[in-house]
């Protein structure tokens, strides 16, 4: 389990990782038409995300933009999730239980701004829908702050989500910029 000390270490060796991934970014997956992963910052995200559920999935730009956002929701809920299985195993922290508490309303925040952010780009009101995808990324990183801010050992699990999302988001963000161009 990471210590509160190692987290600085172990959110560096994250951020060095998707540095390395998109420098040499694998394309080890097959069938898809993933073009849209060429122009996002996170391709190997990107290139993990759009065959998931389906290796042969090919799509247009919205359909491929569309999906890097459903990848993004699914690392949020996800993190949710984890976060509510430590929380149930702590119930007297109450600095943990206030982080919980916070991050699950910065989920709820998150799902209805990726809604929104899909109208969007549905109703090709791009520019909206990237601050949508913007201002979720606000909110997950918040999600992380509090996790900190908590002095409770968080385990990787849950970091690695709350930095997927991001991550995914990210690429979401790039995808819907090229859309809009
Ligand atoms: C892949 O998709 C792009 C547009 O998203 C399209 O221009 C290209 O022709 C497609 N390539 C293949 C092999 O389907
Ligand atoms: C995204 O998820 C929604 C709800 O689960 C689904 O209806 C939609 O088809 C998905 N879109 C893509 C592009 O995968
Ligand atoms: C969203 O964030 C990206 C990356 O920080 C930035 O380039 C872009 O301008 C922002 N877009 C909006 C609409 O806020």
């Amino acid at each position: 389990m990471a210590s509160i000390a190692r987290l600085p270490l172990c959110l560096f060796l994250i951020i060095l990782t998707f540095a390395i991934a998109n420098k040499y970014p694998l394309r080890v997956i097959g069938a898809a038409n993933n073009s849209v992963c060429d122009s996002t910052p996170k391709k190997l995200l990107c290139n993990f995300c759009l065959p998931s559920g389906n290796p042969h999935f090919v799509g247009d730009l919205t359909t491929q933009a569309l999906k890097l956002v459903n990848c993004s929701l699914r690392q949020a809920v996800r993190a949710d999730e984890l976060i509510f299985n430590l929380c149930s195993l702590f119930p007297k922290n109450a600095e943990l239980q206030f982080a919980c508490i916070g991050c699950h309303g910065c989920l709820d925040a998150i799902t209805n701004t990726l809604s929104s952010a899909v109208r969007n780009v549905k109703a090709k009101l791009f520019s909206d829908a990237r601050e949508d995808v913007n201002t979720t990324i606000f909110y997950e990183k918040k999600c992380i702050l509090l996790m900190k801010s908590s002095r409770s050992s968080i385990p990787y699990t849950i970091l690695q989500a709350l930095i997927y999302y991001i991550g995914y988001a990210m690429d979401a963000n790039a995808a819907i910029r090229l859309l809009h161009e």
